[in-house]
């Protein structure tokens, strides 16, 4: 039996490829509606493209939005035309570092051992990792969900250095991304559980403190039935985070 541990939950929004200098008033109104959020009820963070987060931090200084990046680099520095490293993100104000995203993995062939090197990439920045995991729709539909998501968490997290504040796993089925369909709450809360075990198979107490995040396709209509499973502390939201308003209806969840 995991041993019960309260966790904070944490509502991050992923901007992906989505997001001008302009975008600043979302924050700007999304903060202003979370004045009433009490501080203790979630945390909130929000990753936009990198070009945009040493702005969107100075925006969100003195509120309760922290920033973060969607990709780094693993290696500290070198030849890699186009990329940033953990340092260079972590300057512009980001505090978490998304890494392993699906999107990543699709586009860019990430494999589960560069997603692990640019989580230590992170943690060496002292910025937090959100490491993504997340089986296709041909890979449910031959049953191997929890195989394929064993290997990933398996192989994907950092090796050392990892603690439950520095670390969040991210459970996002690809087919669930952008398309409007979620899994069931049954298949949810049994993936999260799944993870969870991993989680304390690899880091022992402290993988019962680790925040798991439920993404794709989170809207504030079904927001609180996916934040009421067993084991999911949050959610990794995309289309949704981009309008404060849509953004506000999900966080609200834990008002
Ligand atoms: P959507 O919320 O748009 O489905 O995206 C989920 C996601 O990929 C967040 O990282």
């Amino acid at each position: 039996m995991a041993p019960s541990v309260r966790r904070k939950p944490i509502i991050a929004g992923n901007w992906k490829m989505n997001g001008l200098q302009k975008s600043k008033s979302e924050v700007t109104k999304l903060a202003k509606r979370m004045e009433k959020l009490p501080t203790r009820a979630c945390d909130v963070l929000i990753c936009p493209p990198a070009t945009i987060i040493a702005t969107l931090s100075q925006t969100a200084k003195g509120t309760q939005i922290a920033i973060g990046a969607q990709d780094c680099h693993q290696n500290d520095s070198g030849a890699h035309t186009g990329d940033l490293s953990a340092a260079m993100v972590k300057e512009a104000g980001a505090k978490w570092i998304i890494v392993g995203h699906s999107e990543r993995r699709t586009d860019h062939g990430e494999t589960d051992k560069v997603v692990a090197a640019k989580a230590i990439a992170a943690l060496g920045q002292k910025c937090g990792a959100i490491v993504c995991v997340g089986e296709t729709l041909k890979e449910r539909k031959a049953k191997d969900t929890l195989k394929v998501i064993s290997r990933q968490v398996r192989n994907s997290l950092p090796k050392e250095g990892a603690t439950a504040k520095n670390l969040i796993l991210a459970y996002e089925p690809v087919w669930a991304i952008g398309t409007g369909l979620t899994p069931t709450l049954d298949q949810i809360r049994e993936v999260h559980a799944f993870i969870r075990k991993k989680l304390i198979t690899a880091l022992g107490d402290e993988g019962a403190k680790v925040r798991i995040l439920y993404g794709g396709s989170v809207k504030p209509a079904n927001a609180s039935d996916i934040l009421g499973v067993e084991d999911v502390d949050g959610a990794l939201v995309g289309g949704a985070s981009l309008k404060a308003s849509d953004f506000w209806g999900i966080i609200k969840t834990y008002a």
